[in-house]
Order: structure tokens, then C-alpha cells, then sequence
């Protein structure tokens, strides 16, 4: 905790972020990487430094795929097929996204998911051997396939990339600028998970949303709030992150993701593998790797400046076959930890609601994952706000997004053959949960009548289901607090200790 509202350092000289990364680095890696990251933790020091002397040389000369107001955007045709590890981009929306004219925002809720990162430390380790594996074995590398050979990996793990915290500092003005007339005046109330990357994720985009205010000529003589940090440890009650639930977490439901993912994995990877193996003659890669392979992609690509500079491994696919590596990411989520799993609905009710309380300023309701002593108090749990921001990971909001219905009507996903996003209502990983992703919760009044409820998914107004929505997805309070039955009464909680 600290005070947090104090000027970002954006733009500050690179001995200090040096060294900010260095501590990063060091006490992100010190406690689950083994050796092997250490010795690539010096490596990616270089990188970060490198990166930074190329954000401001290269500057002028590289594309701004990433905007804040429609997001990422270079090799649109794959990068917006890298399920879960797309950057952010706009979703197209069939119900104008823009508030209408004759409403008044009375409060937005924004959920979001941390920026642009590296490998977590499993899959880092997986990717640093399998490099390793293919330069002990393959001396022959078949054509556009040469960079291989003096590729290493470097890029660490876990950590927020430079172009990750940009992503959401940008994310912080468009959300200032979107919701300008609440904004001026109301100062949002913060909450983030406990994990650095979502930590620092908040400060960025806190930064983000004050610049917009300050260079709107605005400042508030009250002082702004501290960021409430919720650990995330297995005994800590964290609406913004799962691990309470053991039949969800190591049971019988713990694996149908995955399992999923198989099915798919041995429709599509296969061709796609034996093109690596014939390319790379000796390495012997299995499907598994294949999917590896092409994860290097998008983790090099978001790890370079401003995410312009593609990746090599980006060439060795084909767009079809990244548009199948969306399918098998958004299987992943839909039936690891969304509507196509039994208890993944269950891991978003703490959320949903505490976001009824907020929406109807009455206390929280819930037996399940929120922590009564934070959410009783005023200074934790304010009810009198208009606007709230809350940051999470891409698994917590495909749950919450579950649980608040989004998907409702959504056939469960095929797991053998592959649908567009508008085939799955408007679902896929990287529509949903990309990287930066944004959940915003709108509560506006229209002339006299009843407040409105709408739901926004990166900027695509989703049509609310069970409560009557009108042409522009919205649906009156009461109506839209009756729809979330299933949160109010708790979900399948019970389920989770059986
Ligand atoms: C993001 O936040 C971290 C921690 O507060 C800070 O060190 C970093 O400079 C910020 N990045 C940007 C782009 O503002
Ligand atoms: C990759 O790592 C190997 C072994 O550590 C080293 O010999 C080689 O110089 C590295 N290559 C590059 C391009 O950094
Ligand atoms: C609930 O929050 C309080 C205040 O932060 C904390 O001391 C306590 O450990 C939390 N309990 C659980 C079960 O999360
Ligand atoms: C290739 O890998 C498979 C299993 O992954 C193994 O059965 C086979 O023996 C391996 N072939 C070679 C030539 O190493
Ligand atoms: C934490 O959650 C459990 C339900 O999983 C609940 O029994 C307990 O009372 C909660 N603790 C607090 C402090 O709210
Ligand atoms: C909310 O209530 C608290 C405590 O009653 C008060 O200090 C604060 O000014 C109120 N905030 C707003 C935005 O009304």
C-alpha cells in the first residue's frame, strides 16, 4: 500500500526504471524459478534496457499499434488471434457503444486484467528447454526457420512488459475520457489483486487516468485513496482471485480446460507439426510443442516496443492456423474457468455481488469468496462512489463474466470443431480476456424513468439476457439485480466442499 496518485514516472531516465526492474526481477523470480531463469533474469535486464534506449531511438520510426482508443492493432489479421495473450483491441460492437444522448452516467464499474506480460514461470521454463532441445538436436534448419538457431530464450517470466504498462496507462485516459462527466468530479475507488504484475498494473493505469484529469485542468483539493491490495494467497477470501473453492482448484473440475484443450489440440496441431518436424529435421516435437512455438509469438511480439516489432516465430503460422491457436486458448477459458465449466460460474459471484452492493449502495450479500470484514468496512468497501476500478487476471473475469451471464445462450464451445467468436456469441478468448482487457458496468439515467444496466466486453455492448433488455442491451436495475439469481444465491458454493 502508499499513496499512489503521485505523478507516474513515464517518463523517467532509464537508470531509475534500471533499477526498478532490477528488484522486479529479483524478487519476482526469487521465490518459484529455478536456476535456469536466474541466468536468463541477466539477460532480460539487457533486454529491458535495450528496449527502453530502443523506445526512445526508434520512436519516430515504429507504428503505434497501440492506441488508446481501439488498442492494438498491427498484424491485426493474427494479432487479434492469440486468445488470451492478444494485447487489447477494441471488439467490434453491434449495438452503438457510444452513451447515449439523452442519458446521464450515474456509475461505471471497470474490471480489468493486467497488461501485456511474460510467460508465467512453468511455461518459461517449458520454452527455455525446448530452445534448448531443438539447438542440441536440429543442425539443419529448414528455410524461414534460421532464426532458430541463435534464438535464446530471454524473456524471464511473470512480469508486466514495458508495452504492458503502457497498455494500461492508455487504458486509464480512455476510461477517463469515456466517462469524463463522472470522472471530473468523483475519484474512483481501486482494488487489485496481490500479484505484482496486477499491482503495478493498477499504478499504471491510476497514472494513466490522472494525466487525463490533469491535463483536463482539473485537481481535486481531497486527497485520493490508497490502492486496497487483496493477497493472494490460498487462505485470503479475494473476490479478484480464485483458490478457495477445492473441488474447483484440485478436483474432479480442476482439469476440464485442459481436457478440452486436448480434443482440439489433436484436431488441429497435428499437420502444423509435422511442417515444424520437417523444418527442423531431429527435433522430434510433439503437438504440445507446436503450441509452444507459436506461444513465442505473441510473447515476443508484446515484449518488444510499443508490441511493433513482430516476432520471427510469428511467420512459421499461417493466419488459419493462428485463427485454430484462438480456438484452442478460448477452449482453455471457456471450459476452464467459464460457462463451460460446472463450478467456473461459481468462482465470479464474490464479485458479481459485491458489484449489486455497489450498484444499489446496500451492503454485500454473499457466503462465498468476499471477506466480510473488508466488505463491511466504508474505507475498504465505500458504497457511495460512482466509479470503481478493480483489477484481476484473464481466468477471475472469465469466471465473473460467467456468472454475470454474459454468455448466457452461448452453446458450450465445440471442442472438435472450430467456431468464430460470432459463431460463440461473441465469445473468444481474445475478444474477451486479451491482455488489458476491460470489463465496464454502466449504470446511466434516461429522462425520468427507472436507471439503466449495460455490460461492455472491450468495448462491445453485450445484450443482457434475462431481464428485458432494450434495443441498446440495457435492462432497468431491479430487473437486471433479479436476472443475477444465480450470484445472489451463492452458486454452486456447496458444490466446492463436497
Ligand atoms: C508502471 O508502474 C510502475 C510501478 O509504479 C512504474 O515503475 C512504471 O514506471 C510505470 N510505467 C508507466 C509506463 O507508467
Ligand atoms: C544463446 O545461448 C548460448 C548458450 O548459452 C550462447 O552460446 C549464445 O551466444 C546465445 N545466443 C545469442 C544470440 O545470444
Ligand atoms: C479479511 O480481511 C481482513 C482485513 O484485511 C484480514 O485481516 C483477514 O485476514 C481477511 N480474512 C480472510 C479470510 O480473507
Ligand atoms: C519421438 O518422440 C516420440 C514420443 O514423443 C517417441 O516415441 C519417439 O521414439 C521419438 N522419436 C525419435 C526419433 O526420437
Ligand atoms: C471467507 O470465505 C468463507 C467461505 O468460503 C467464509 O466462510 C468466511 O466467513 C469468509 N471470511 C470472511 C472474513 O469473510
Ligand atoms: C462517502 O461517505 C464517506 C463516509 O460517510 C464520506 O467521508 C465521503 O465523503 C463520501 N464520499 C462521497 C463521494 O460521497
Amino acid at each position: 500500500m502508499g499513496p499512489f496518485f503521485s505523478r507516474g514516472s513515464r517518463y523517467a531516465p532509464l537508470p531509475a526504471d534500471d533499477n526498478a526492474h532490477t528488484q522486479r526481477q529479483a524478487s519476482g523470480l526469487r521465490r518459484r524459478v529455478t536456476t535456469t531463469l536466474k541466468l536468463v533474469a541477466v539477460a532480460v535486464l539487457h533486454i529491458v534496457a535495450l528496449s527502453y534506449l530502443a523506445i526512445t531511438i526508434l520512436r519516430p520510426e515504429l507504428p503505434h499499434c497501440d492506441t488508446p482508443e481501439r488498442g492494438f492493432q498491427c498484424s491485426v489479421p493474427i494479432s487479434h488471434f492469440w486468445g488470451q495473450y492478444s494485447p487489447y483491441f477494441s471488439v467490434q460492437s453491434k449495438i452503438n457503444a457510444a452513451v447515449p444522448a439523452d442519458c446521464e452516467l450515474t456509475f461505471v464499474q471497470i474490471l480489468s486484467r493486467h497488461g501485456a506480460r511474460a510467460p508465467t514461470p512453468g511455461r518459461a521454463l517449458l520454452y527455455a528447454s525446448l530452445i534448448d532441445r531443438i539447438h542440441n538436436v536440429v543442425t539443419d534448419y529448414g528455410p524461414g526457420y534460421g532464426f532458430l538457431k541463435t534464438y535464446n530464450y530471454t524473456l524471464g517470466a511473470d512480469d508486466l512488459t514495458p508495452m504492458g504498462e503502457q497498455q494500461m496507462v492508455n487504458s486509464g485516459l480512455k476510461f477517463y475520457h469515456r466517462y469524463r462527466s463522472l470522472a471530473r468530479t468523483s475519484a474512483p475507488f481501486i482494488r487489485s489483486s496481490g500479484q505484482e504484475r496486477v499491482v503495478r498494473s493498477a499504478q499504471n493505469w491510476t497514472t494513466g487516468f490522472q494525466d487525463a484529469l490533469l491535463k483536463d485542468g482539473i485537481s481535486w483539493d481531497s486527497p485520493l485513496d490508497e490502492l486496497l491490495i487483496i493477497p493472494e494467497d490460498t487462505d485470503t477470501n479475494n473476490t479478484l482471485h480464485h483458490g478457495l473453492c477445492p473441488a474447483f482448484e484440485k478436483g474432479i473440475y480442476s482439469s476440464v480446460g485442459t481436457d478440452a484443450q486436448s480434443v482440439f489440440l489433436a484436431v488441429f496441431a497435428p499437420p502444423v507439426t509435422s511442417r515444424l518436424n520437417s523444418n527442423l529435421p531431429g527435433a522430434n516435437l510433439t503437438d504440445s510443442d507446436t503450441v509452444a512455438l507459436m506461444d513465442l509469438c505473441p510473447f515476443n511480439t508484446v515484449a518488444s516496443p510499443f508490441g511493433a516489432i513482430l516476432s520471427p516465430f510469428c511467420d512459421l503460422f499461417t493466419p488459419s492456423e493462428w485463427s485454430s491457436y484462438d480456438y484452442y486458448q478460448s477452449l482453455g477459458k471457456w471450459y476452464g474457468f467459464g460457462p463451460g465449466n460446472p463450478l467456473g460460474p461459481t468462482q465470479g459471484v464474490g464479485f458479481v455481488n459485491e458489484l449489486l452492493a455497489r450498484l444499489t449502495r446496500t451492503p454485500v450479500r454473499d457466503a462465498t469468496s468476499t471477506n466480510a470484514t473488508l466488505d463491511g468496512d466504508e474505507r475498504t468497501f465505500p458504497l457511495n462512489r460512482t466509479l470503481y476500478a478493480d483489477f484481476s487476471h484473464d481466468n477471475d473475469m472469465m469466471s465473473v463474466l460467467a456468472a454475470l451471464g454474459v454468455y448466457e445462450g452461448v452453446k458450450n464451445l465445440d471442442k472438435s470443431a472450430q467456431r468464430t467468436a460470432k459463431e460463440s456469441g461473441g465469445y473468444a478468448a481474445s475478444w474477451a480476456v486479451p491482455f488489458a482487457a476491460r470489463v465496464y458496468v454502466e449504470k446511466m439515467r434516461c429522462g425520468g424513468g427507472e436507471e439503466l444496466v449495460r455490460v461492455l466486453v472491450n468495448d462491445r455492448v453485450i445484450k443482457l439476457r434475462g431481464c428485458q433488455a432494450d434495443e441498446l442491451g440495457r435492462c432497468t436495475l431491479e430487473r437486471f439485480v433479479d436476472s443475477m439469481a444465480f450470484a445472489r444465491s451463492g452458486g454452486h458454493w456447496s458444490s466446492c466442499f463436497a
